[in-house]
């Protein structure tokens, strides 16, 4: 539509006062999918009101690259409502923060904290190989049973990031431990909580929701703030180790009044912290139970047909390590799996002034929502794009993982993309592998398949469900003559 002044605006969704477009919304369907049955009404981009916040949603990967990348920087702010500000301390840490000094420095603080674990020989991957082959002994106490794998592979995910933030880990019944994971499926469903709170007035309509989000952050805040004395006690700036290490010494440095830096206080370092569990937990462990669940439906695309097969059945305990040719075509085929369900995600950037996608006028403040489940199953873009097809991220040969074409980010783009990439592959790919080489993956005696069908949430959620594993042939020998 024309504007006023010759601004064009995007085609928008019907609106109320107050209410805004949230009357005309079905909530039945995920965002993600609801949003992408929009566009064929609305178009790739087009707006709507949630209560008073004017939106924009975008569906198709160009105008996303132009938000995330070409004008990343004019982007790069994101949303501040009551639920992230109840999770960040008010815009504290990485995710939830403004744009500017204070999230480059925490930003930079944190990839930096990665090569700690760069040390030696692949320290990174040493680390989550012990964290998967504790997964692998607990699915394997309950060889022939039903079970439901989600608490193991989400206490070995935890695990990797306790490591990484603490140099620590956790036991399945230690307190910690279900702390977390009740803050993190709490955390998960937030964008929700915040739109049944009708957008930015919970004040007007209490939630309980709410309440119950504040009193998980305040736990999971206690928890931190114990580690973080307990570093504290321990910190010695010589022998920086972990994360929490690399942000008390940076504490320091700062204390020097000729270094001009953004203030770090301890609330700052408890927030960036939170952020690395809450970015970096549910996101990996949510993706690898997917990706179980897509072998179950898929049980001929398991293990790489490639010439170094026996690679994938010995019993040797860290075979699939990076860096050697002959495992090359393992690492790749491995990827690929991976690769197929990372796909949802709601990227939510707001320009700080007003700007323009394409010929459009963004209004200042504008909540973008980049759906980039819509643009990794764009029809225009992918072949049979609802099949689980991990060859699609394979070359030619099948032996080098490819990015298939440039409707594929799932981790972001431009200055704001995913800190955690490398760590995040890295672990999805070596818990696959390590439970690919050990066990045959079966349904249930009733022969019930996962539901594919998913939850909201920040991350698509995978409903629950039920698997056996069985200790393949090699490994079976191996552990009886051991
Ligand atoms: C940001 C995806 C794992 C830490 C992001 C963003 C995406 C993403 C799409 C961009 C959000 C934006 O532009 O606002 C994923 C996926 C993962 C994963 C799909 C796993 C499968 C991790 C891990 C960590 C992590 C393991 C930490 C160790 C972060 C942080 C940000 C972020 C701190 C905020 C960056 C900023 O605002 O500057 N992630 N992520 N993520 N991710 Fe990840």
């Amino acid at each position: 539509k024309q504007g006023s002044m010759g601004k064009k605006y995007l085609i928008c969704m019907p609106h109320l006062p107050i209410l805004g477009s949230l009357p005309y919304m079905n909530f039945h369907d995920p965002a993600h999918v609801y949003f992408t049955k929009l566009k064929e009404k609305y178009g790739n981009t087009f707006a709507f009101w949630m209560g008073p916040q004017y939106s924009v949603v975008v569906n198709h990967f160009s105008a996303a690259k132009e938000v995330l990348l070409k004008k990343g920087k004019d982007f790069a702010s994101r949303p501040r409502m009551v639920t992230t500000d109840i999770l960040s301390g008010s815009g504290k840490g990485i995710a939830f923060s403004e744009y500017g000094p204070q999230w480059r420095m925490y930003r930079k603080l944190v990839q930096s904290s990665f090569s700690l674990l760069k040390d030696g020989s692949q320290k990174l991957e040493k680390l989550i190989c012990q964290e998967a082959n504790t997964l692998c002994k607990s699915l394997a106490a309950a060889q022939g049973k039903i079970q439901d794998p989600a608490t193991d592979i989400f206490l070995a995910s935890s695990n990797v990031i306790c490591q990484f933030c603490f140099s620590s880990s956790w036991n399945k019944d230690d307190e910690d431990f279900e702390i977390m994971m009740d803050y993190n499926s709490l955390v998960d469903i937030f964008p929700w909580i915040q739109a049944r709170a009708i957008g930015p007035c919970p004040a007007l309509f209490p939630n309980k929701d709410l309440a119950l989000l504040k009193d998980s952050v305040t736990l999971r805040n206690e928890l931190l703030k114990k580690k973080l004395e307990i570093q504290k006690e321990k910190f010695n700036i010589d022998s920086v180790n972990n994360l929490l290490d690399a942000l008390l010494k940076a504490k320091l440095d700062s204390d020097n009044p000729l270094v001009q830096e953004p203030e770090i206080t301890d609330e700052h370092i408890l927030m960036t912290v939170g952020d690395i569990f809450g970015a970096g937990v549910e996101t990996t462990s949510t993706v690898v139970r997917w990706c179980i669940a897509f072998l179950l439906h898929h049980p001929q695309v398991g293990l790489p047909n490639c010439s170094n097969m026996h690679l994938s059945l010995s019993p040797n305990p860290y075979p699939p390590n990076t860096g050697e040719d002959n495992s090359k075509c393992l690492k790749a085929h491995g990827s690929a799996v991976c690769s197929s369900p990372i796909s949802t995600y709601l990227i939510v950037p707001i320009p700080p002034i007003s700007q323009g996608i394409g010929e459009y006028t963004i209004p200042k403040g504008t909540r973008i929502y980049i759906n980039l489940w819509s643009i990794h199953h764009d029809p225009t873009q992918w072949n049979e794009p609802e099949r689980f097809m991990p060859e699609r991220f394979l070359d030619k040969n099948k032996d080098q993982l490819i990015i298939p074409n440039a409707s594929y980010f799932p981790f972001g783009s431009g200055p704001r993309v995913c800190v955690g990439e490398f760590l995040a592959r890295s672990e999805l790919f070596l818990f696959l592998a390590w439970i690919l080489q050990r066990f045959d993956l079966e349904v249930p005696d009733d022969g019930e398949l996962p539901s594919l069908d998913g939850l909201s949430g920040v991350v698509f959620q995978i409903i629950p469900f039920k698997l056996k594993v069985k200790l393949r042939k090699g490994w079976r020998e191996a552990e009886l003559s051991a």
